[in-house]
């Protein structure tokens, strides 16, 4: 796969954040910044439906406001306030990484670039990307299966995501796909999570009403 052309990527980009700024929803991790508050956020996100992470989000943030509160909470109370979401290993790390960064009693913070969060337990490529970008706005791509599923149909069909080079190919196109600024790119990231939720979803393209289908290398393939 050879990058796509500067024209196509900014085509791209264009009107992916135009269709973003009219048709996205209004979710409750859209409208912080707070990187703790994006974090536990993505988390949750990364192995459950969107429809029970608004249901426990808030109950959890109440519970846990800040780093120096889950720091200070036992694993017992922290379980239990994740119970019903699954997979309590995102929990457990959560927990280790409140505990890691709250030290000495000096305010928390979280890292802002993507290398220094991956560090932390339990962030991996795709949640170091995310906060970087939604909680600092800094430049930083992410990728993950609903991204790499647009990525792919519009850029690169015969990419295989299951294999090492294909996901490296992936995270470069995403890469070279970012606009110029932090600004534009909490956008762009949160249109292309967005386009894969509601347009290009895994079931279902509903090509009729996607703003990049001008640019598709699926979508032209498939046309008669
Ligand atoms: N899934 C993971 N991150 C998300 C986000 N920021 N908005 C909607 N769905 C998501």
């Amino acid at each position: 796969m050879t990058l796509p052309a500067a024209p196509a990527r900014l085509r791209f980009g264009r009107a992916l954040r135009a269709w973003y700024r009219g048709y996205h929803r209004d979710l409750p991790w859209r409208r912080t910044r707070d990187p703790y508050r994006v974090l536990v956020s993505e988390l949750m996100l990364q192995q459950t439906q969107v429809s029970r992470v608004l249901l426990k989000y808030p109950e959890f943030l109440e519970r846990f406001p800040t780093l120096e509160s889950l720091a200070r909470a036992r694993p017992a109370r922290v379980m239990e306030a994740w119970g019903g979401l699954g997979y309590y290993a995102r929990a457990r790390n959560l927990h280790r990484l409140a505990r890691t960064v709250v030290q000495g009693g000096a305010p928390a913070t979280l890292p802002d670039r993507p290398e220094a969060l991956r560090s932390l337990p339990g962030i991996g490529a795709y949640t170091a990307g995310a906060v970087a970008s939604f909680a600092f706005e800094r430049r930083a791509a992410l990728v993950d299966t609903n991204v790499a599923r647009v990525l792919r149909r519009v850029f690169a069909p015969d990419l295989d995501p299951k294999t090492g080079p294909g996901r490296r190919r992936l995270w470069a196109l995403a890469t070279a796909l970012l606009p110029r600024t932090g600004r534009a790119t909490y956008v762009h990231n949160q249109a292309l999570m967005e386009l894969g939720a509601l347009v290009c979803t895994a079931r279902v393209r509903h090509c009729a009403r996607c703003p990049v289908r001008g640019v598709c290398a699926t979508y032209a393939a498939e046309r008669p």
